[in-house]
């Protein structure tokens, strides 16, 4: 039987060299960068497309664009990195790129998929993920079952402060 990744509001799907726009805008949107703790600089289209190359080739990570059942839109990309084939564990992210996206239960319902995808699909055990201790995000993970497993103290640089980062992970 093949699992579908999708639920009532999103599925998850590959991305396209025609999503190509609209990841390029959301790496450079602060409010998806910086809670993502990525790159600062400016990306360029060029430096996009050798990441969508990248992801190709790359057996270490599993990445899915969100797109919302409503009207086929790409909302966001969710992925699993750092898989680890020995261990079982991956790091996971997720963005919901469209600010008007967010707050209506498209994130939760990606989440799950993705969880549901990398204990099926990949065979994991535990997934572990990093977050901005004022993220508001860390109640999403809460009720998605990650629980905290410590805190790096004033460990990422922002806009003139070192923030905490909270380790979360659920095993699966
Ligand atoms: C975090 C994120 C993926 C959640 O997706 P979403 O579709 O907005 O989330 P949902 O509607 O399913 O769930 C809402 C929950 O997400 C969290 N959340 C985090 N940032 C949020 C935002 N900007 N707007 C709304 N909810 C947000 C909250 O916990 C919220 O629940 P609460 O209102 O009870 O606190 C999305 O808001 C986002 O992309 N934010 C910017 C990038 C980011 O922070 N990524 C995670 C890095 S670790």
């Amino acid at each position: 039987m093949t699992i579908q990744y999708q639920g009532d509001k999103v599925r998850l799907r590959p991305l396209r060299h025609a999503d190509l726009p609209l990841t390029l805008a959301w790496h450079n949107d602060p409010a998806v960068r910086d809670p993502m703790m990525g790159f600062r600089g400016p990306v360029t289209e060029a430096q996009e497309a050798r990441w969508f190359e990248a992801l190709a080739q790359d057996q270490r990570r599993a990445v899915f664009g969100v797109e919302a059942l409503a009207d086929a839109a790409l909302v966001g990309y969710t992925q699993l990195n750092d898989l680890d084939w020995i261990s079982r564990t991956a790091n996971l992210g997720i963005a919901i790129g469209a600010a008007e996206r967010r707050g209506q239960g498209l994130g939760a319902q990606a989440l799950d998929l993705l969880i549901a995808y990398g204990a099926a699909a990949l065979n994991l055990r535990k997934i572990y993920l990093r977050v901005l201790a004022e993220n508001p995000a860390r109640r999403l993970y809460a009720r998605a079952g990650f629980v905290e497993e410590g805190c790096l103290r004033a460990h990422h640089y922002l806009e003139g402060r070192y923030h905490d980062v909270i380790l979360m992970a659920r095993f699966l």
